[in-house]
């Protein structure tokens, strides 16, 4: 190989190394003109092709021409990078920061309740998951280890959707009754250990009164992981309505029946705000230990995975804290109740 073609690739080299150098577009600007512009050092190598010997120009050209190719690719991929660097903040952001404008209105009372529980889980590592309003039966009751005769299945309490009638069984379309039907959906999609919550709308044919309405929102709760104890379930729920309602709340925890945990329980909850409201107990959640027949209807082994679960009513909890005795004053939009959250 002649001198000549050996003297372009340490050429190419110094060029590259002064692109990838250039700290800024003015710097690379620079280091283009002294290897690409009409006095730089790549386009003089390529004035002296001319002086070679016949024999060696294919050569030499094909070196120079790859050589250059380099060089101009490097050229544009540091242009790109250092714009983009160039159009970056400065400094680093604080997105947690408030924005300069005030917003319109503010969040409805369900909402800020939700968002404070949500708050509180994430302390504990949780998570929040999502699942369809519209759901099957397999979600809602099959997999959740609820027989096909379970009251709660009965159209008399389950809005089911017209395309209900034609479906195959166990595939019937309905509006979930319970938020615990994405506790399959999240289970099924990933291997234990889990730590969710899962706020979102159910729906039941209740007709309304200061208690009931057909659509109300939910709070599930799910943790797997080894040797998860009734104990974990407990301390749990205490610290999240410590941290929601105040030190002085006090939690029982009742016997009680759900096909999908072992053992189940109602949790009652007490507190200044409900002697006021003229009671001494109020019934607030559902939870148990997660049953190891919807542990196997997911995959999950029963021998090695234990878990706890729950599902509060949102529309109760808020009652509480606010002190609210009907629950229709959430969905009438008067902007004079509204306004005072
Ligand atoms: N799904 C129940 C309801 O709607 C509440 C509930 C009870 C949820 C026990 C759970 C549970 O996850 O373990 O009344």
């Amino acid at each position: 190989m002649s001198t000549f073609v050996e003297s372009i690739g340490p050429l190419k080299d110094e060029a590259l190394a002064a692109i990838v150098a250039a700290a800024d577009l003015s710097q690379l600007e620079q280091a283009r003109a002294a290897f690409l512009g009409s006095h730089g050092k790549f386009v003089a190598i390529m004035k002296q092709m001319g002086t070679l010997p016949k024999e060696e120009k294919p050569l030499a050209g094909k070196a120079i021409n790859q050589g250059k190719a380099e060089i101009e690719a490097a050229l544009a991929q540091r242009k790109s990078d250092l714009e983009l660097k160039a159009a970056l903040p400065k400094e680093p952001l604080d997105f947690t920061l408030p924005g300069r404008r005030r917003t319109l209105g503010k969040n409805h009372p369900l909402t800020q309740a939700t968002d404070d529980i949500v708050k509180i889980f994430r302390k504990l590592g949780f998570v929040v998951a999502d699942g369809p309003e519209i759901e099957d039966e397999y979600h809602c009751f099959d997999a959740l280890n609820t027989p096909a005769d379970h009251p709660a299945r009965d159209t008399q309490d389950t809005f089911y959707t017209q395309s209900a009638n034609g479906a195959g069984n166990n595939q019937r379309l309905l509006l979930r009754t319970h938020t615990s039907s994405v506790q399959i959906r999240v289970m099924k999609s990933q291997p234990p250990p889990v730590r969710v919550i899962v706020p979102g709308r159910v729906y039941r044919r209740d007709n309304a009164d200061a208690t009931h309405n057909p659509t109300f929102q939910q709070i599930e709760g799910l943790y797997v992981d080894k040797n998860v104890t009734v104990g974990d379930l407990k301390g749990t729920v205490a610290f999240v309505f410590r941290e929601l309602l105040g030190e002085e709340v006090k939690l029982r925890f009742r016997p009680h029946y759900f096909s999908y945990t072992e053992p189940s329980f109602e949790i009652d909850f007490s507190s200044a705000l409900v002697r006021k409201m003229g009671k001494d107990w109020l019934e607030i959640a559902g939870c148990g230990m997660v049953h190891p027949k919807v542990f196997e209807n997911v995959g999950y082994d029963p021998e090695v995975w234990t878990g706890w679960a729950f599902g509060f009513g949102i529309e109760r909890i808020a009652m509480i804290r606010y002190g609210i005795n009907d629950i229709r004053l959430f969905y009438e939009n008067d902007a004079r109740f509204l306004a005072q959250f």
